[in-house]
């Protein structure tokens, strides 16, 4: 999977294209669109449209209906900040990759209960950092995390160095790349 996941907030759909194309120019290839906006899903439909070659899927996606709205628009992952089983159900019967947020073991627990075993960890900078993903990883050999929520440009290398980090989420990643291109955020 990409290891550099971009947390997309899209206000107005006619930002969708500018977006996309500032994390490509950035040699980013994945964005996670939130479903923060109203306009979630029909960003989610244009850029799946727009960049056919990135890997588009949806976050903050904290229901059923989100998540049916985030598949008909062609996410090809969806993530969500705690764990919903529904999602999870949802995702496994259309064969999506679903990322459930998780910061305790009983949250570990019930993913792996679903045969989820790649995590959010989210917001990972309040629940203790790469010192709570080293000690969760203890019990949990199996599973690997996405730290997201306070990584930055300055603590990145160091959460992409522990073996057991499937990938970082950030909407630094859309700041940086916006700033490259000029359009500064
Ligand atoms: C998320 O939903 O994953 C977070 O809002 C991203 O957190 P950040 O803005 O600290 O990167």
């Amino acid at each position: 999977m990409d290891k550099l996941i971009p947390v997309v907030v899209i206000k107005n759909l006619a930002e969708t294209e500018k977006i996309m194309n500032a994390l490509k120019n950035d040699g980013i290839n994945c964005a996670e669109i939130t479903f923060r906006t109203d306009c979630a899903a029909e960003a989610i439909a244009l850029a799946v449209e727009k960049f056919p070659d990135m890997n588009i899927g949806a976050g903050t996606v904290i229901n059923a209906g989100q998540c049916e709205k985030a598949l008909k628009a062609g996410a090809k992952f969806i993530v969500s900040p705690g764990l919903s089983e529904d999602v999870a159900k949802i995702c496994k019967a259309n064969g999506i990759d679903y990322f459930p947020g998780c910061v305790t073991p009983t949250e570990i627990m019930r993913a792996l209960d679903l045969g989820i075993t790649t995590v959010k960890f989210f917001p990972a900078n309040v629940y203790g950092g790469l010192k709570a993903l080293k000690a969760l990883s203890a019990p949990f050999p199996q599973v690997r995390f996405i730290p997201t929520g306070g990584v930055n440009r300055e603590n990145l290398e160091e959460f992409l160095a522990f073996e057991r980090i499937a990938a970082v989420g950030g909407s630094f990643f859309v700041e940086d790349a916006l700033r490259k291109i000029g359009e500064v955020k």
